[in-house]
């Protein structure tokens, strides 16, 4: 049971938003609305109310959190992970010092079958002990909604035992969790040279038995040059939707896949990286509600190209940033630091990088009605910082620890 919170002496509250929007589209990403000398209440999971502190009424024995002038801004939102994985893969890392590209690897049998290897040899126990600590490391990063992927299983057994693992920290962890079955991460090796029967298998067995356990809440498909065509693609999401699993892509990392365009015409809920786009993709996503998902950490760790986020917020669209923690192409879920390099490497202001984390990210996970803002009615998760020069102070300081205090789902979990 939670109990009910007071903050006082707020400096400011970041990302209040009363509107009913579930997201945040083209200029509007600029605006992020703020209250300042302020106070907030939960009940329950809730945020109940807030004020500024002329208006104040006196504590009625709930908890009460004084914020010292520190910000209160809304738990990042986290829409595109892959934490449950065994041990790393820092030999890659080396290789791609070395000159190897991730295409490379993954075609001489490394990568993604590399981590399906390890998880196979690795206890479900083993596998959550790994997973949880990187939920901490996260969740005292500022994360308060994430959704964690399968896909180093790649058989039927193995690919349950990741969901099982993802099912575990749904119950324990303390911040909220979505999960997502990725059977078609790559051809399990099993299946080597066989790929139509492998996608026939995540069909036909996969994703019933995954339906079964009610393990998944979306269904996902790595839609890329050398990985799933456009076809498999649209297989796989129809499948899933018969099964109640709306769908998040993998599409355009390492070539225009024709992801994106599969993506919105079985309206799914995201479409994710987007190193590559063109006019074309940009055009598919308008008019849709398909959320066009970035994950810079992605770019940074591999040396690639950044997804043209300005074209597609000047554009009119909304955008989401995700952290894609991964053991290959993404070893962090510091949403701060993603938030950090969407404004210097792909020059979205603060205000912009703020609302693709919270607000949108949430809308990428069907979720945008209960988090992603300040807001009256929603669950309460946020973060308490120092007090802070500006907004810009957060992406810009991108290392500087600012987090003093945590509330998830109305409980008061760091002090
Ligand atoms: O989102 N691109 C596909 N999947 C992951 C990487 C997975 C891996 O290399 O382990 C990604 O980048
Ligand atoms: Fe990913």
């Amino acid at each position: 049971m939670s109990m009910n919170l007071l903050v006082k002496n707020i400096g400011k509250i970041v990302g209040i938003d009363e509107s009913g929007r579930v997201s945040v589209a083209g200029k509007d990403m600029g605006d992020v609305a703020m209250l300042e000398n302020a106070w907030l209440r939960t009940d329950g999971e809730r945020i109940s109310d807030y004020g500024t502190m002329e208006n104040l009424t006196p504590a009625d024995g709930c908890e009460v959190i004084d914020a010292e002038d520190g910000w209160l801004f809304p738990s990042f939102c986290d829409s595109h992970t892959h934490i449950v994985y065994a041990g790393s893969r820092e030999q890659e890392f080396l290789d791609k010092i070395n000159g190897l590209s991730y295409e490379e690897i993954a075609k001489r049998g490394g990568g993604i079958l590399n981590s399906a290897d390890r998880l196979h040899d690795t206890s479900e126990e083993e596998l959550y002990r790994q997973a949880m600590e990187r939920i901490d490391e996260i969740v005292s990063m500022g994360t308060g909604l994430v959704e964690i992927k399968s896909g180093y299983g790649l058989t039927i057994e193995d690919e349950l035992k990741i969901l099982r693992v993802i099912r575990r920290i749904k119950e324990n962890a303390p911040l909220e969790v979505r999960a997502t079955f990725l059977g078609a991460h790559a051809v399990g090796r099993a299946y080597k040279g066989r790929q139509g029967e492998y996608v026939e298998h995540v069909c036909n067995d996969m994703i019933p038995a995954v339906a079964k356990e009610g393990l998944a809440d979306f269904v996902d498909v790595f839609c890329d040059r050398g990985f799933f065509t456009v076809e498999e693609t649209a297989k796989i999401i129809e499948t899933g939707a018969k099964y109640g699993l709306r769908a998040k892509i993998h599409a355009n990392e390492l070539a225009i896949s024709g992801g994106v365009e599969v993506g919105v015409e079985h309206k799914a809920l995201s479409v994710d990286h987007l190193e590559s786009m063109g006019d074309e993709q940009i055009d598919a996503l308008k008019g849709s509600d398909t959320m066009p998902t970035m994950l810079p950490g992605c770019a940074f760790f591999l040396g690639i190209g950044y997804p043209p986020a300005r074209r597609m917020i000047d554009a009119g669209l909304a955008v989401a940033l995700a952290s894609d923690y991964n053991p290959g192409t993404a070893p962090s879920g510091n949403m701060r630091f993603v938030m950090s390099l969407a404004s210097i490497k792909m020059k979205m202001t603060p205000a912009e990088a703020l609302n693709a984390a919270t607000m949108n990210s949430a809308c990428a996970m069907g979720e945008s009605k209960n988090y992603g803002s300040i807001t009256r009615g929603k669950v309460a998760n946020f973060y308490i910082t120092k007090p802070l020069p500006s907004l810009a102070y957060m992406p810009y300081a991108h290392q500087t620890p600012i987090i003093r205090e945590i509330v998830l789902k109305g409980k008061h979990i760091k002090k």
